[in-house]
């Protein structure tokens, strides 16, 4: 996730989460100049992060669209049509896929289905009760980014040797 974000975010491009999110990913985007933009879900409509929330979110300066199906800490699961309402917004969407493996009884669905406007973030740590291991992949289109995504690891690189 670090790779990914110092690849496509400059000085105050925002990133659309939901709220609550998983913990870490509002620091990430800080780390990086970004600005965590959240749109809120709630108990009562059973944690869903809806598209129409997230149409009105939506700005110039807008990067990308966080998604997390299932969702950490809700447990909630987008649908089929709200995945693809998403992907139609044409916005780049980051879909955090770490807890696909564990779902039982709903279908779940990966962002892959509906678009390449993407960037599909997995690991081993939760499929695989591998937490201490820190694995993990990026899916991307492979003709849309690869320089991006070098120049990114340099630039986490330089970041990295600041603060150390
Ligand atoms: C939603 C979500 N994304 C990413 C991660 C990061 O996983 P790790 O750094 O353990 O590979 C976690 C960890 O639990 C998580 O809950």
């Amino acid at each position: 996730m670090m790779i990914l974000f110092s690849t496509i975010l400059e000085q105050d491009d925002e990133v659309i989460i939901s709220d609550p999110h998983y913990a870490c990913y509002p620091n990430f985007i800080r780390f990086f100049g970004g600005k965590p933009i959240c749109v809120p879900v709630f108990e009562d409509e059973g944690f869903q992060y809806t598209p129409a929330a997230i149409r009105e979110m939506i700005r110039p300066c807008t990067k990308a669209i966080l998604i997390n199906s299932p969702s950490n800490p809700t447990g909630n699961l987008l649908s089929r049509e709200r995945m693809e309402e998403i992907a139609s917004f044409g916005v780049p969407v980051i879909s955090d896929e770490i807890y696909h493996g564990l779902v039982y009884g709903e279908a779940e669905h990966s962002i892959l289905e509906f678009t390449d406007n993407a960037f599909v973030l997995n690991g081993f740590s939760n499929a695989y009760a591998m937490t201490g291991w820190r694995l993990g992949y990026l899916r991307f289109s492979y003709a849309n980014s690869l320089e991006n995504i070098r120049e990114g690891m340099n630039r986490l690189e330089s970041y990295l040797k600041e603060i150390r």
